[in-house]
């Protein structure tokens, strides 16, 4: 998730320090480089914070309009060479972008045969060149940009400028989110509002397949066919941190709530539906020592440990490899059998876990072929490991992690894709999970939409001390996840069990005060399921369910039913995550508690 700013004024204000500013306060979007591009005082750019490109800013630097931006690396690695600005051929074109531009290679080469010289290996850049293609012909900025967005897949919120219309910005958005901000003699153009809001609370925000030319006391937004928008300014009265959460009252919830977009960022480009083939280009280089591996161990701690025992389940019913998943913390201890045969896969948001790096550093030094799927590009482990899969679902802020877990399950599901086609898997099955992976954001945004009656349900048991979460095989990690949840942001008891273990303990914890949560979508176990909640049931239990829409019968067992949508049984913890994750913040915020920043825990933990 990177960020874009861009200014320009009719004042005195120097537009490198606004930029400046406006970045520090886009940096909670994730950070490898930063850079910036004034017509007056031309580029510069360098790797790290904000802090370090300040340094870097040669004195008198100064002018009237420019573009900045904050890169948090999905193509390309984070160097000040990747950093943006990128700019054409003639260096008069400079663009900043937020996005993925997912047909990049083919516009690339395209624009090298026609001579066109590239500086980075970003998906970026092709852009500039095109916008240059262009321009040749249309022998108008406008035009040109337009034109050139027209070619264009994917997705972008961007910001050019020309150095022959120096006042002038244009801003585009698809898919990923621009607002200008209307100030004095001067407009603004960002991700989001946080860098704008020192200056002015009017903004407009710009919608899909729209283009902006903004200069400083006029903007005019089109379609991309060209129509004019009209569209009136809003007046926001959030404040820089509320900007950030977009409005919403903690990261946490923000996150959930990105769960649609996630999961589209994840399968983005990876998906062939008519081949039932998962297009995996971290694993190319490795494609056939992954084919002849004979077991694989996935390695994690916390969430991504649960979704390894869930890539578990995935990989040996749908792939035929035998898996093992390992705690990063017990790994390091142990003496693992590993070989050349072996794929050790670690799972990690941050890339940072200290034991997750260690099973990696131990997996190498006993042969293994490591993969990794991972979050932060450019991150520890995204480097020592010999491949893998970024998640692409950019940087998580609050520290229970949510959004990262529904991208790693999604990864899991494409990996599971790509081991299974390359062994027994046929192409029908691949095309259904397939099919039904791209179905899933819809299925994810009606479960979000649903929240308010998760919400009450928070607040009806908020005065319990003990939870209880069950579950059966997808759903067997799910159960410890959801108890994590509760347990990390609300600080009461919560405990994950297999729903089959109840009897061989458990279930002598259960009286009217003791509530369950049980996790029981219309699946292969779904039976056993319900006669785990009978046996509750008939020691008074509190049952909340989670289950499948349509199913009624469950309202009559339990005391109180969520829902999710139908999906394929290998994808239902996609979706049964997501009520569980609502309910925990809802419950943890009803007793009011820091959601974003629990009590003793930190989001990377990069010591032992
Ligand atoms: C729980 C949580 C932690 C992390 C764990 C691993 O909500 O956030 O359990 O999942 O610390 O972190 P990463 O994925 O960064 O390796």
């Amino acid at each position: 998730m990177c960020g874009i700013f861009a200014y320009t004024g009719k004042n005195s204000k120097n537009a490198g320090e606004v930029l400046l500013d406006g970045l520090s306060s886009l940096e909670y979007r994730g950070y490898d480089s930063a850079g910036m591009f004034l017509p007056e005082s031309g580029v510069v750019k360098s790797t790290g914070a904000v802090s370090h490109l300040r340094r870097k800013m040669p004195a008198g630097y100064f002018g009237k309009s420019g573009i900045a931006h904050i890169r948090w690396a999905t193509h390309g690695e984070p160097t000040e060479q990747n950093a943006h600005p990128h700019k054409d051929c003639t260096g008069d074109i400079w663009l900043v972008h937020n996005g993925i531009i997912e047909n990049h290679k083919e516009l690339r080469e395209k624009l090298s045969k026609l001579g066109h010289t590239f500086i980075s290996t970003t998906d970026t850049e092709v852009l500039t060149h095109l916008i240059e293609e262009h321009l040749k012909k249309e022998k108008d900025f406008e035009q040109a940009t337009l034109a050139a967005l027209r070619e264009v897949k994917g997705t972008y919120g961007i910001a050019v400028e020309y150095v022959a219309e120096p006042d002038k910005i244009i801003a585009a958005r698809m898919g990923s989110p621009v607002v200008l901000g209307l100030g004095e003699h001067e407009r603004f153009v960002a991700s989001d509002a946080s860098p704008i809001l020192k200056h002015t609370s009017q903004v407009v925000f710009l919608e899909d397949g729209e283009i902006a030319v903004v200069t400083p006391d006029r903007h005019e937004i089109f379609k991309l066919d060209g129509a004019k928008v009209d569209r009136l300014a809003e007046k926001i009265d959030w404040n820089v941190e509320a900007a950030q959460r977009g409005g919403y009252q903690h990261f946490m919830l923000k996150e959930i709530m990105e769960g649609p977009e996630v999961v589209k960022n994840t399968l983005r480009g990876r998906l062939l539906e008519k081949e039932g083939l998962a297009k995996l280009g971290g694993l190319e280089s490795v494609a056939d020592e992954i084919k002849k591996a004979q077991r694989m161990v996935i390695v994690g701690c916390g969430t991504a440990y649960y979704a390894g025992l869930t890539g578990e389940y995935m990989l040996e019913e749908h792939a035929g490899i035998p898996v093992e998943v390992e705690l990063g913390s017990e790994f390091r201890y142990r003496h693992p059998v590993l070989n050349p045969e072996t794929i050790l896969l670690a799972i990690s948001q941050s890339g940072e876990t200290a034991d997750t790096l260690e099973a990696i550093r131990e997996g190498k030094r006993r042969g293994a072929l490591t993969l990794g799927i991972v979050n932060t590009v450019g991150s520890t482990i995204a480097r020592e490991t010999d491949a893998g899969i970024h998640n692409h679902a950019g940087p998580e802020i609050g520290v229970a992690s949510t959004k990262a877990l529904v991208s790693q399950l999604t990864a899991l599901a494409l990996l599971t894709m790509f081991l299974g086609r390359q062994r027994s898997m046929s192409i029908e099955t691949g095309q259904e999970i397939a099919r039904e992976l791209l179905l899933l954001p819809e299925k994810v945004q009606t479960i979000l939409d649903g929240r308010g009656k998760i919400e009450k349900l928070a607040k009806k048991y908020v005065k319990s001390r003990d939870f209880l979460y069950i579950g059966r095989k997808y759903n067997y990690p799910i159960a410890f996840e959801g108890a994590l949840k509760l347990k990390e942001i609300s600080y009461i008891h919560a405990e994950g069990c297999g729903a089959g273990e109840m009897k061989h303990g458990p279930l002598a914890m259960i009286d009217e005060h003791f509530p369950t949560m049980a996790i029981a979508p219309s699946d292969s176990v779904y039976e056993k399921v319900v006669s785990n909640i009978e046996e509750i049931k008939a020691r008074k239990g509190p049952v909340i369910a989670l289950a499948t829409e349509g199913n009624d019968e469950i309202k009559d067992l339990a005391d109180d039913v969520m829902y999710v949508p139908k999906t394929l049984e290998i994808l239902s913890p996609i979706l049964t995550i997501v009520p569980l994750q609502l309910f925990a913040y809802y419950f943890a915020r009803e007793k009011g508690y820091n959601v974003d920043r629990p009590r003793n825990l930190a989001k990377s933990v990069t010591v032992e």
